[in-house]
């Protein structure tokens, strides 16, 4: 297997993550229109700016580290049925709709994972300028500036990040399951770009992020963020994750707080409760 060094695959990535953000912004001020198309459901949307920047990214991994895996959304990628070795996750456009309807709060998610380990996350919020990175082991940074390790707070004190979608009747958790649980803490927010969110939480700017429906590409970076702050990452029930299942729940926390929400869900699923995660393993 070929070895990885680490600091120039930061360079490299970090300078393709930047030079993608440019050709996004640039693509605003085209004379030609986005072409905007949808696929599972009238609000889950694909552009062509989505593919094209997967397209950039896939090509620029595979001429710089040929042979290695990737795993992305758009389906220039591979379908590789094992952790083992180096896999690469992209999600060129994280934020589709937001892309699309504000022009903004969207970002460009890679991580690199060896042996099912996550090693390189970088997470680039285009349109703020922010961007997420971090080699595991050496710290995670937005930008120049180190990020902290997690607040260990509780529910009372926390700023949760969850969709309506699990607030309202829907196939995968009872309306209900989380009501408790929205009275109880400081504030909901709800940004619409799951990488941004899994960063927004280990810089301290959210404390939770839940969710019952999110794929390897959305949150792989994310999880890495999160690790390096010491932060914790299961699914809803605290079982853990499994990074080629295509839909996972997940729950993104510090100690405590992760602690108090899983006891609640298992609480609720021992009361019946529907909390429905299947394991579709692609
Ligand atoms: C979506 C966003 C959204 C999350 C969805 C994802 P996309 O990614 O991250 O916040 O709720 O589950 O599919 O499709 O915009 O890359
Ligand atoms: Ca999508
Ligand atoms: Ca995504
Ligand atoms: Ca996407």
């Amino acid at each position: 297997m070929q070895t990885v060094n680490w600091t120039i695959l930061e360079n490299k990535v970090s300078i393709w993550v930047r030079e993608a953000g440019e050709k996004i912004k640039k693509s605003f001020a085209a004379p030609t229109p986005l072409e905007v198309s949808s696929k599972s459901a009238y609000n889950d949307l694909v552009t062509n700016m989505d593919r094209s920047i997967e397209q950039y990214l896939v090509e620029k991994i595979r001429t710089n580290y040929p042979g290695q895996s990737i795993i992305s959304e758009e389906g220039f990628g591979d379908k590789p049925d094992t952790v083992n070795g180096i896999l690469w996750f992209v999600d060129p456009i994280d934020g589709t709709l937001n892309f699309v309807k504000q022009q903004r709060f969207f970002a460009i998610s890679i991580a690199v994972y060896e042996n099912g380990k996550g090693k390189a996350a970088f997470i680039y919020d285009v349109m703020a300028d922010e961007f997420f990175h971090c080699l595991a082991g050496q710290g995670a940074y937005l930008n120049s500036e180190k990020l902290k390790p997690i607040k260990n707070c509780v529910l009372k004190d926390a700023m949760l990040d969850l969709s309506m979608s699990w607030l309202k009747p829907n196939k995968r958790i009872d309306e209900n399951v989380l009501t408790d649980v929205i009275q109880t803490c400081s504030g909901t927010r709800s940004y619409g770009a799951a990488s941004i969110e899994l960063a927004y939480v280990a810089a301290g700017f959210l404390n939770a992020y839940f969710t019952m429906r999110l794929s390897p590409w959305d949150y792989a970076a994310g999880l890495i963020l999160i690790h390096e702050v010491g932060g914790i990452a299961t699914r809803v029930d605290g079982r853990p994750i499994d990074l080629l299942t295509k839909q996972t729940s997940l729950l993104v926390a510090g100690p405590t707080l992760h602690g108090e929400i899983t006891n609640h869900i298992r609480v609720k699923i021992n009361e019946g409760k529907n909390v429905n995660e299947p394991d579709s393993v692609s």
